[in-house]
C-alpha cells in the first residue's frame, strides 16, 4: 500500500513537470556574441563589438551564457543600445558612462545605453525566470548589442595569440507576456579625504506600470564598503517604509544576484540606493570613469506583465556633498545602520 502512494506521486510528479515544461516550451535558439579574435596590446583595455539586431521582427533574449574566463577577461557587460558608440567592428570603450549627462563617442553606445547582463570571476550562466525575456530588435528601443570586455592583463597575449570571448545570447522569436527591463540608480559627487560618506541616490516612480524586482548589481570602483538599494513607500502619515532589494560589498564579483526580498514598486513609490564609501586618500575622489575615479552604482532588474519596461532608464542625483536622502528628498525613518553595514 504504501509502495503504491509513492508510485503514484512519483507518476504525478513526472506528469505534472511534463506538463509544467510543456506550459512553457518555446524554441529557445542561441546566437554567439563573440569578440572577433582581438589581441589586446595594453592593459586595462576596455574594447566594445556590435551586432545589429533584424528590425523587422521582434526577439526575445531569455539567458545568457558566458564564454569566458577569469584569466583572460576581467569582467563582460552586455549594453542594449539604440545606436551603438561607433561603427568600427571593435572599439575601444573606455569604463561606462560615469552618469547619463556624460556620454562620449567611445562610449559602448551612443543612443539609448541600457546594461543587460553583466558577467565577472567564473560567474555561472544567467536564466531569466521563467517567461520573461528582454524583447531586442522590432520596433523596440534596443536594436544594437553592445558585448564590452574589460581585460586587465595582457601576458597572455604576447605569443600572438587572440581571443574570442563573449557570450551565447538565449532567445526565442515567441512573444513573451513578461518583459525584462533594468533601471541604474547612481550618483555623482566627491568623497572628501579621509572620510566616510554616502553617495546616495532616490527617485519616485512617475509611470503606471507595476514592475517586478528579479534581480540587482552593485559596482563602485575600490574605495566601495557596501552598496545597498530600497523600495520606499510612503504612508499616508508621511512615514517612510524601506525594503530592502539588495545588498552587498561591491567588491564581491560585479554580476546580478536575486534581490532580497520579492516585492513589486508601482506608481509613486521610489527607488534609493547607497553606497557606502571610505577613503583613506590624502586627496579628494570624484566620480568618474578612470581606477583613480569612483562610482556608485544599483542596477536593478525587473519584469512587468503585458506592459513595455520603464521609459526610465535612469535615477541619478549630485552626489555629496549636494544630494542626501534626507536633506534633499526628505526621506524619513532611513535604516540608517542597515543600510550602510553588511
Ligand atoms: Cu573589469
Ligand atoms: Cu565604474
Amino acid at each position: 500500500m504504501g509502495k503504491s502512494v509513492v508510485s503514484l506521486l512519483f507518476y504525478l510528479t513526472i506528469v505534472f513537470t511534463n506538463i509544467l515544461r510543456q506550459s512553457y516550451s518555446y524554441k529557445v535558439e542561441k546566437y554567439s556574441l563573440l569578440m572577433p579574435n582581438v589581441r589586446p596590446s595594453v592593459p586595462e583595455l576596455y574594447l566594445c563589438t556590435p551586432i545589429k539586431i533584424d528590425s523587422s521582427k521582434n526577439f526575445y533574449i531569455v539567458g545568457f551564457e558566458p564564454n569566458a574566463t577569469m584569466d583572460t577577461a576581467h569582467h563582460m557587460l552586455l549594453y542594449g543600445c539604440t545606436t551603438p558608440g561607433s561603427k568600427e567592428a571593435v572599439w575601444n570603450c573606455g569604463e561606462m558612462v560615469s552618469s547619463v549627462y556624460e556620454m562620449k563617442a567611445s562610449s559602448p553606445c551612443r543612443v539609448g545605453s541600457q546594461v543587460i547582463y553583466a558577467w565577472a570571476r567564473d560567474a555561472p550562466k544567467l536564466d531569466l525566470p521563467e517567461g520573461v525575456g528582454f524583447r531586442v530588435g522590432g520596433d523596440s528601443p534596443i536594436q544594437y548589442l553592445v558585448l564590452q570586455i574589460h581585460y586587465a592583463h595582457i601576458d597572455k597575449f604576447k605569443d600572438g595569440s587572440t581571443d574570442n570571448s563573449g557570450i551565447f545570447l538565449h532567445y526565442t522569436e515567441r512573444p513573451l507576456d513578461k518583459l525584462a527591463g533594468v533601471i541604474l540608480l547612481g550618483t555623482g559627487g566627491s568623497i572628501q579625504p579621509m572620510h566616510k560618506e554616502h553617495m546616495e541616490t532616490s527617485c519616485v516612480i512617475r509611470e503606471n506600470k507595476v514592475i517586478h524586482p528579479f534581480a540587482y548589481r552593485t559596482h563602485t570602483h575600490s574605495l566601495g564598503k557596501v552598496v545597498a538599494g530600497y523600495k520606499v513607500s510612503r504612508m499616508d502619515d508621511g512615514t517612510d517604509v524601506w525594503t530592502l532589494l539588495g545588498k552587498r560589498d561591491p567588491l564581491t564579483p560585479q554580476m546580478f544576484y536575486p534581490v532580497m526580498n520579492n516585492i513589486t514598486v508601482g506608481y509613486g513609490d521610489m527607488l534609493a540606493a547607497r553606497c557606502t564609501m571610505e577613503s583613506n586618500r590624502e586627496r579628494w575622489t570624484h566620480v568618474g570613469p578612470t581606477n583613480n575615479d569612483e562610482m556608485c552604482n544599483f542596477y536593478l532588474m525587473y519584469w512587468v506583465e503585458k506592459d513595455s519596461p520603464l521609459e526610465r532608464k535612469y535615477c541619478f542625483t549630485l552626489g555629496p556633498p549636494k544630494f542626501s536622502w534626507s536633506a534633499s528628498n526628505g526621506l524619513n525613518n532611513i535604516p540608517e545602520i542597515e543600510a550602510s553595514s553588511l
